[in-house]
């Protein structure tokens, strides 16, 4: 654990830390494209401090990968297209992989025909939903990205878990100010977050869980054996969850509900989650600049609003791109529970050293 306690007391750049998880990936066995474009959004991930969903997922993504559950060498394909849509077989292959292909195809086809949706079936875990929201921004365009999950989220009435955490994210420009950027379960938080606390040996800052009984209780002890997680706002979560399995799974014909098989269970069977991607090319719409304009000055009214005595108002993403801003300039120091992933990544692959090195 020498490494560990090393890497406790560092902190890792991004370029560094996506440098060295392609390295590590590829040394797994994964295609070199294929190990990039994973190592770009987890890293990038973990620069917006969303380190439930960064770098520490890898190692789970390459067991997927042992297990025969993801096709490293796999790529998604077309399985129906018109101007504005597209189906793609995800085919098991990298799921960051082929989310990234379906947004870019979502950009391309909003930049002929104004806006466009791409579904995805047979695919896995994605990470964060926000990274690819965000790809729509260098092209001037509003992004949405959305994915179903293995059940974990009780609804109003029910008891046990019934719905996934359905993650939506969207990503909007601006002319001056930094974009907006949402990415939310649709749960009152993501499960990882209640394990996290679990962990821990920690009580849960508020009631996001349920027991077997369908009470609210702060206490994670039991779960994810027993209980289950509320909704986002009741009714209001539950009710974006159920339009999220139908962009995700309904549409493109993924699974759906139980159907879909957890990607971090030691299970032989693949996923088979969906995923949905939007994107409006505002400038086909209306001018760019007049948008981006208004859209500055609907972040600085709110910004500029009357405020709590100690308050501070936040646009949604403005946490994640100072955080971001902070790991370009400082570096980043990764939570103890990252850091042991990455040293069982190293150790899995034989790059102890070059963990080490990448951090300063
Ligand atoms: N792939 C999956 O299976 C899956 C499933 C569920 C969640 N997730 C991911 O989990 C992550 C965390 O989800 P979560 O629901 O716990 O997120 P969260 O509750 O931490 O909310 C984060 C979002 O809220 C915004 N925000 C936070 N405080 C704010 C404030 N005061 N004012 C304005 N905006 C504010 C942030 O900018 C960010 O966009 C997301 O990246 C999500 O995509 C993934």
């Amino acid at each position: 654990m020498q490494l560990l306690d090393d890497l406790l007391r560092k902190r890792v750049f991004p370029a560094d830390l996506e440098r060295y998880c392609t390295d590590a990936m590829e040394r797994a066995g994964l295609p070199r494209d294929a190990a990039a474009v994973s190592a770009r959004v987890l890293a990038t991930t973990d620069s917006w401090g969303i380190h439930t969903h960064g770098t520490r997922q890898i190692r789970q993504l390459l067991k997927n990968v042992r297990d025969g559950r993801i096709d490293a060498a796999a790529r998604a394909s077309v399985a129906a297209e018109g101007a504005a849509f597209a189906i793609l077989d995800g085919n098991h292959a990298m799921p960051i992989v082929t989310a990234c292909t379906a947004m870019e195809l979502a950009i391309r086809k909003a930049r002929e025909v104004g806006i466009a949706y791409v579904g995805v079936k047979r695919s896995s875990h994605i990470g964060a939903a926000g990274y690819y929201a965000t790809m729509a921004l260098p092209h001037d365009m509003v992004g949405m990205a959305t994915t179903n999950t293995d059940p974990w989220m009780t609804v109003p009435g029910g008891k046990g878990p019934i719905m996934g955490t359905n993650p939506i994210a969207y990503a909007i420009p601006a002319g001056t100010e930094r974009p907006i950027f949402l990415d939310i379960a649709t749960s009152s938080v993501a499960v990882t977050k209640i394990l996290a606390a679990k962990a821990l040996g920690k009580r849960l800052p508020e009631k996001w869980l349920v027991d077997d009984a369908g009470q609210p209780t702060d206490d994670p002890t039991n779960y994810p054996a027993q209980g289950a997680l509320l909704p986002m706002a009741g009714h209001k979560g539950y009710g974006l969850a159920v339009l999220v399995e139908t962009l995700t799974a309904m549409i493109p014909g993924a699974a759906f509900l139980s159907g879909v098989k957890c990607w971090a269970f030691d299970i032989p069977d693949k996923a088979n989650q969906g995923h949905a991607f939007l994107a409006i090319n505002v400038g086909a719409m209306t001018p760019l600049a007049e948008f981006k304009a208004r859209m500055d000055a609907m972040i600085r009214e709110i910004k500029g609003a009357p405020k709590t005595a100690d308050g501070r108002i936040y646009l949604p993403g403005e946490m994640e791109w100072e955080r971001q801003e902070r790991a370009q300039r400082e570096g980043i120091a990764l939570p103890d529970y990252v850091l042991v992933n990455l040293v069982g990544l190293a150790e899995d692959t034989g790059t102890q050293e070059a963990l080490a090195a990448a951090f300063r």
